[in-house]
């Protein structure tokens, strides 16, 4: 596509760098950004010519107000918002002593208020733009899995804002979300056995890459026609 300025929030590792470095690929202006690894993102900024890193906690209001100014400020413009940081805890879902209210409240500060916050932040652009937003959202959403049960709360939520996002933004801004299954990155490389099973089951045999997922996010971004869809990147796992 080219020449669009894309914030992709939790970039410096996984889904959302590759993500980053595959619009900066197709010629895009892209923003890296996470809230604590300020080294990789000064690093991937540096070697990514036409970018930008913003260091911005999207759980803090404050936060998110900044990296959009900031965005603004340097680009002028933005068009596409890929909202992709996106936290957890491990807990089985049968210990619900452990899923206590501090975690529930950690979980939806990030992948539910922040998102929101974001997005609100960056509407106004986005309506200038004639921009578009995707959320990672996860299979967890939608399914009986995941790695909490308020983690997976947490991307139903983000599933349901998606739609009516979409349906309240249209026809200046498309929304959609993507909902990974099991992705190799940092975030799952203690699962083995997990990988081992989606290898051995999905009909494509095989745990996907950020790569694939990155693929779809692009896609959605320069769907035209696309607005309030939640498409699964899973390998077929979910069948
Ligand atoms: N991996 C999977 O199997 C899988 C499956 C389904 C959905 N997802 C979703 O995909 C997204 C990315 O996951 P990943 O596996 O790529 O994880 P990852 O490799 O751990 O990357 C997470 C990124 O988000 C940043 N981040 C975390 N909290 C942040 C915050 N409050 N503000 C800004 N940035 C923040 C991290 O940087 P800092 O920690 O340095 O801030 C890092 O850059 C998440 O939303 C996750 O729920 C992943």
């Amino acid at each position: 596509m080219g020449e669009r300025v894309v914030l992709v929030t939790g970039s410096t590792s996984g889904i959302g760098e590759a993500t980053a470095l595959a619009f900066a690929s197709a010629g895009d202006h892209v923003v890296f950004n996470s809230a604590h690894s300020v080294e990789a993102g000064a690093g991937l900024a540096a070697s990514t010519p036409g970018s930008l890193y913003i260091q911005a906690d999207i759980a803090r209001s404050e936060d998110c107000t900044r990296l959009i100014e900031s965005t603004l400020a340097h680009f002028g413009r933005l068009d596409v918002l890929v909202n992709n940081a996106g936290t957890t805890r491990k807990i089985e879902h049968h210990d619900l002593e452990s899923a206590n209210l501090d975690v529930w409240r950690e979980i939806f500060d990030v992948n539910v208020f922040g998102t929101w916050n974001l997005s609100v932040a960056a509407m106004t652009a986005l309506r200038a733009s004639k921009g578009t937003i995707v959320n990672v959202s996860s299979v967890a959403g939608s399914h009986s899995g995941g790695s909490s049960i308020p983690y997976s709360a947490s991307k139903a939520a983000l599933n349901q804002m998606t739609l009516l996002l979409a349906k309240a933004m249209g026809p200046d801004v498309r929304v959609n979300a993507v909902a990974p299954g099991l992705i190799a990155t940092p975030w799952t490389q203690s699962w083995q056995r997990t990988h081992e099973f989606v290898s051995a089951t999905a009909p494509l045999r095989r745990s996907g890459t950020p790569q694939d997922v990155a693929e779809v996010i692009l896609a959605l971004a320069s769907a035209s026609y696309v607005t309030g869809q939640i498409v699964t990147v899973d390998g077929g796992l979910m069948l």
